[in-house]
């Protein structure tokens, strides 16, 4: 792994740089690049914007590893909230949601429930409700809440990361339950023998489970990646793109997201919002680390 990405993937989760970095004002300056604005509303509008243009939109509210049961109580009543706004605003817009936002790390069983009333309500709208995929130590549990939830509503759909060596295990016990999928390369500081290093090995499995997944009956595919030419890659693969959406960050190549969709393509940009953006924050510096640190820089001088 590039050294510079591992040390901002640690800084990532670290607690001491987590108080403090955000108080400065260029790393603020920073963060607007890829976020429209902390709050709900500024998040709505930009959804509103890109649906003018023809994408679709998935919010999802920042925060992980919450610490407080009180937190993940809050939290789901915020994401219930935004349901009902993105109804209300007639958008064509889904929500993503972290499962340690519910407590995962408290408590299992409460954190079933706040997502289950999550889906339910995202079901009665008719949007899915999706699971971001979070590291490693988090996967078993989140491929069991996804099963036993998807197997309740079909409106329910998961992240699954390319990078990882158990991946294509995985989706084969995911496969008969006709799952909904968002795949990504992963975004975590991983150890070598969990997952690829190598970019192309990374490549070669983001195509295998893409292929796995149309042929295996998912009931959609989403490609969560800025890769166009593993986009292409993929739909050589699969003979066309009727078979799959795209899915990128507000922020990231947005000329190729609306490229995209020009050209007929399904495409949806994932906007995040809220006041917890410092590890996230640092994961997205991470993908592209020399760009990023000199947007930083620029900000700072
Ligand atoms: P790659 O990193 O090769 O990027 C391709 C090109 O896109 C780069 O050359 C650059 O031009 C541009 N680019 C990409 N990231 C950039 C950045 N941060 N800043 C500037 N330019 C950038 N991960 C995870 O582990 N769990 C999850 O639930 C999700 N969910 C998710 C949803 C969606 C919609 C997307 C797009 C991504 C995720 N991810 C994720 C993140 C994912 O795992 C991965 O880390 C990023 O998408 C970056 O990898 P790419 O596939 O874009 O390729």
């Amino acid at each position: 792994m590039d050294p510079l990405r591992d040390a901002l993937l640690w800084a990532s989760g670290n607690a001491f740089l987590a108080g403090h970095l955000p108080r400065y004002r260029f790393v603020r300056a920073t963060v607007a690049r890829f976020m429209p604005g902390e709050s709900t509303e500024e998040a709505l509008d930009a959804g509103a914007t890109l649906g003018g243009e023809g994408i679709a939109t998935t919010f999802t509210r920042l925060g992980e590893n919450v610490e407080e049961p009180s937190h993940a109580a809050r939290t789901a009543g915020e994401y219930l909230r935004m349901l009902d706004r993105i109804e209300e605003m007639g958008l064509d817009a889904e929500v993503s949601v972290k499962l340690t936002q519910f407590g995962l790390d408290l408590d299992p069983d409460v954190t079933a429930t706040h997502v289950r009333r999550l889906v339910d309500r995202s079901a009665e709208l008719d949007r899915t409700l999706w699971i971001d995929m979070e590291s490693s130590p988090y996967v078993d549990r989140t491929l069991d809440l996804y099963e036993v939830l998807q197997k309740d509503s079909p409106m329910v759909g998961i992240c699954l990361q390319a990078y990882l060596r158990r991946t294509f295990d995985d989706l084969q016990r995911l496969l008969p339950l006709q799952p909904s999928v968002r795949l990504v390369k992963g975004a975590y500081r991983e150890p070598a023998a969990a997952a690829f290093r190598d970019r192309r090995l990374i490549d070669e499995s983001y195509v295998r489970l893409a292929g796995h997944l149309v042929s295996g009956g998912a009931r959609r595919l989403v490609l969560g990646t800025h890769d166009t030419g593993l986009i292409a890659k993929v739909e050589r693969e699969l003979h066309g793109h009727d078979g799959f959406e795209v899915a990128m960050l507000f922020g990231i190549r947005s000329d190729e997201q609306r490229r995209l969709a020009s050209a007929g393509y399904q495409v949806r940009t994932l906007i995040s919002y809220g006041p917890s953006w410092y590890p996230w924050f640092m994961r997205r510096i991470a993908e592209k680390p020399a760009a990023n640190i000199g947007l930083a820089l620029r900000n700072l001088f």
